[in-house]
């Protein structure tokens, strides 16, 4: 069904966001990169659904991802052990600080799946840094298309650096959701950028 124009109500107790859906069909230039970045990239051949729920909740909670956390482990290990889903850690000073998952599992394309640092990482040259990362790996396999989606629950900062590595955008949805802090997905004081509106009693 298409929106209507104008305002659209969303359920108290649901949360929604704007999705920017972005796309390249060729590897881009590379961006300069920090120098003697002292971070290290580890690839997770046979990831542990706990190792991977830690490192996903503490990314992405600041941002209200929660596709992983109610996904059952069986289903969650199907996935991240796939062989054409790539998943790696960015390690910063013994601790795995940021997440990045490629998903090759349709035939010549990547979905750049998950990708994010945790919150004492931002703004230090470690996203441009993962991103060259992210896009070497990528295109090392016989892709035609690399695409990633971001929504306005993600960082503030998050659209203009997809841009700035080469994506384009080519689609905009709304995406409705349960408020994962109000099924404990999430903790209550979680993403305080948006609001939780409790639902009426
Ligand atoms: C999106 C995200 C990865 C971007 O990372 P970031 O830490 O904000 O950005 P960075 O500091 O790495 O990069 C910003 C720019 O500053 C530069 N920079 C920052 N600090 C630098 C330093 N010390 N030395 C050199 N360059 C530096 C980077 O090279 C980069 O330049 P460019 O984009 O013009 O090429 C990050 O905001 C994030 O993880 N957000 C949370 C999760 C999320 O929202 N993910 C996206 C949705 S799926």
């Amino acid at each position: 069904m298409e929106l209507p124009d104008g305002y659209s109500d969303v359920p108290a107790g649901k949360m929604a966001s704007v999705v920017t859906c972005l796309e390249m069909l060729a590897p881009p230039p590379v961006r300069a990169e920090r120098a003697a970045a002292p971070w290290q990239l580890r690839r997770e051949r046979v990831p542990d659904a706990g190792w991977y729920r830690e490192l996903y909740a503490r990314v992405g909670t600041e941002w209200l991802w929660f596709s992983r956390l109610r996904m059952p482990v069986a289903e969650l290990e199907a996935v991240i052990r796939h062989p054409d889903v790539e998943v790696y850690a960015l390690a910063a000073g013994g601790r795995d600080e940021g997440l990045l998952e490629l998903d090759f599992r349709e035939p010549g394309e990547c979905e750049l799946a998950f990708f994010g640092l945790a919150g004492s990482l931002l703004g230090q040259g470690a996203g441009r840094w993962l991103m060259n990362r992210a896009l070497a790996h990528a295109w090392a396999r016989p892709i035609r298309r690399l695409w990633v989606h971001t929504c306005t629950i993600d960082h503030p900062g998050a659209l203009a650096f997809y841009l700035r590595s080469g994506f384009q955008a080519y689609a905009r949805r709304v995406e409705v959701a349960d408020d994962p802090r109000l099924s404990g997905l999430a903790p209550r004081d979680a993403a305080p950028h948006v609001p939780i509106i409790e639902p009426t009693r």
